[in-house]
């Protein structure tokens, strides 16, 4: 189940291991995503979410590919951190409470998902060469492309979101500029975050 759990003794092993990790990883993301679009207040954002859940599933079908050129039947190894990932985002998500911080965290927490396979995806390009399986590169590449452009939306639509020229719907509770939210009251902030601070730093 974890990384010492069970024999990892050649480049070949630890290679395996991260494929089927990350397999196991795109299909709990494919999973996972379905929830995120039903959450996201944005439209653009729910579009952005639906594009990568069709992009996912190309994921799946690529790392198939692979295990198809390795030989090997396709086979998923439960993988704590993005468990972990995507428990604290599902988590956030019913924490939250208002359209705008919405959108703000399920960026956020789609973007440690995205960071997440990137890595991955740059480990097993790296392995894949030193192991002269330069075939399978393409694949990893083709999917590390959609993550990193995936990964560029969503910053882009985060900076939106702090640029009235940009954002064309505004609410009253949504600040104006970046510039504004820095000298922004304090007195605007939730109450309920507020109290929350209060306790941490009484425990602190
Ligand atoms: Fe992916
Ligand atoms: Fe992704």
């Amino acid at each position: 189940m974890g990384l010492f759990s069970k024999d990892i003794q050649s480049f070949e092993d630890l290679f395996m291991h991260g494929l089927q990790d990350l397999f196991y990883a795109e299909n709990q993301i494919l999973q996972a995503l379905p929830g995120m679009i039903d959450k996201a207040p944005s439209a653009e954002l729910r579009a952005g979410f639906e594009k990568h859940r069709k992009e996912t599933e190309g994921h799946v079908q690529r790392l198939r590919q692979v295990f198809d050129l390795l030989d090997t039947e396709p086979k998923g190894e439960k993988c704590p951190a993005i468990d972990g990932i995507l428990k604290e985002g599902k988590d956030l998500m019913g924490e939250i409470e208002g359209d705008d911080v919405m959108n703000v965290g399920l960026i956020a927490a789609a973007q440690a998902v995205e960071h997440y396979e990137i890595t991955r995806y740059g480990a097993l390009i790296a392995w894949a060469g030193e192991l002269g399986r330069t075939d399978l590169i393409p694949l990893f590449k083709a999917n590390l492309a959609d993550e990193k452009a995936t990964d560029q939306k969503l910053t882009s639509l985060a900076e939106k979101r702090f640029n009235p020229q940009a954002e064309k719907k505004t609410s009253a509770s949504k600040p104006k500029s970046t510039a504004r939210r820095k000298t922004a009251k304090p007195s605007r902030a939730p109450a309920k975050a507020k109290r929350a601070l209060a306790r941490k730093k009484r425990a602190g």
